[in-house]
């Protein structure tokens, strides 16, 4: 059965923001995670990372944050092509440059060639791949700004950015290196009357327990806990978004931060995140982007395939997919209370109504 498709989660995080005097009164900005843009190719295949038909939904992502009036920016949380490929890269910026308003991305593992093992078959990627150098070359003007791989900006008066690059050389796992620590912790200390977003492509904080385990650190930044030390010494650092765990949009807060994960574009559900942000509040939704229902079908059939997701062995479908959402809902109860509304599903035509759309407002 077709899910999810043509919905929008609603989800209202109020009271977040201690800093009342930013110089912004409301910003509108989407966020498109884990594009993985791969033209059909030799090592191309549609497994829980949908790449074949990668480049049709990062189109339809483009036309919906181009369909969005008042929309500021967008973000683009890493995992932005295959691996590295040229042609990749080249279509990439070709289609960025379709995009309406300001877009500021980040690198991620997807933007590190692997390393021919020694001694076997070298892969594909690992031939054709390329320095994440020549990423940061073709995305001049989306955040990058010359040769240095992290960056930081400010879009709207009163509100900063800072992009981060948590790419570690023949690994999927993430490191920040110590002199972007500095650099960071320099930014930080300059800009403390902005409130300040932060965006990397690894996970910091686990979204569910099990995520703790040591097999799943490759998730997870290796320094994380210094990362987050420093955020936690500057108050006006509020969010830190991030892809590369492929799951639907989970935010965690741990001492006054938020850390959200965001849904990819190419793994069931294939979404993207809209927030509107003031002084005062989040708000956010995800919206499902529209596809064939065969695309939808395998996405379904290719995420309950892959262990990653699935709580146990053997798990049924509506075990792993209720298991999923329980957790999503779980997270949330890490700011107190929060209320919950289910709100029956308008019907659309070729829709399914099974899931209903849910508003949470969170105190
Ligand atoms: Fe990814
Ligand atoms: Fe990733």
């Amino acid at each position: 059965m077709r899910a999810f498709r043509n919905l929008v989660w609603l989800l209202v995080l109020a009271g977040l923001l201690s800093l009342t005097a930013f110089a912004f009164e409301r910003v509108k900005f989407a966020v498109i995670s884990d594009p993985h843009l791969s033209l059909p190719a030799v090592n191309t295949e549609n497994r829980v990372k949908m790449e074949d038909y990668s480049v049709e939904l990062f189109r339809e992502a483009i036309e919906v944050v181009n369909s969005i009036h008042d929309l500021d920016f967008v973000l683009l949380l890493g995992d932005l092509t295959k691996d590295a490929e040229p042609w990749n890269i080249d279509l990439l910026r070709e289609m960025l440059e379709e995009v309406k308003v300001p877009v500021f991305a980040v690198l991620s593992n997807h933007e590190v060639s692997p390393i021919p093992v020694k001694g076997s078959e070298p892969s594909v990627a690992s031939l054709v791949g390329s320095s994440k150098y020549t990423t940061v070359f073709a995305l001049q003007g989306y955040g990058f700004n010359g040769p240095r791989t992290y960056w930081y900006a400010e879009p709207i008066s009163g509100l900063l950015l800072v992009g981060l690059d948590t790419t570690k050389i023949g690994s999927w796992g993430g490191k920040v290196s110590q002199a972007q620590l500095q650099w960071l912790e320099g930014v930080l200390r300059a800009n403390r009357d902005k409130l300040t977003i932060v965006l990397g492509h690894h996970l910091l904080v686990p979204f569910r327990e099990e995520e703790s385990k040591p097999e799943w650190r490759n998730f997870y930044l290796d320094n994380a806990e210094e990362l987050m030390k420093l955020l936690e010494k500057h108050e006006q650092v509020s969010f830190y978004l991030c892809g590369h765990r492929h799951v639907s949009t989970v935010p965690v807060e741990r001492n006054g931060i938020w850390y959200i994960t965001h849904a990819s574009t190419v793994t069931w559900p294939m979404s993207i995140t809209l927030y509107t942000l003031t002084p005062e509040k989040l708000e956010y939704e995800v919206i499902r982007l529209r596809t064939k229902p065969e695309v939808w079908d395998l996405a379904r059939k290719t995420l309950l395939e892959d262990p990653w997701f699935s709580p146990r062995a053997n798990a049924s479908e509506e075990e792993t997919l209720a298991y999923l959402r329980k957790q999503r809902i779980r997270s949330l109860f890490h700011a107190g209370s929060f209320q919950e509304e289910k709100v029956k599903n308008p019907p659309k035509q070729g829709a399914s109504s099974a899931f209903p759309t849910v508003k949470v407002t969170f105190l």
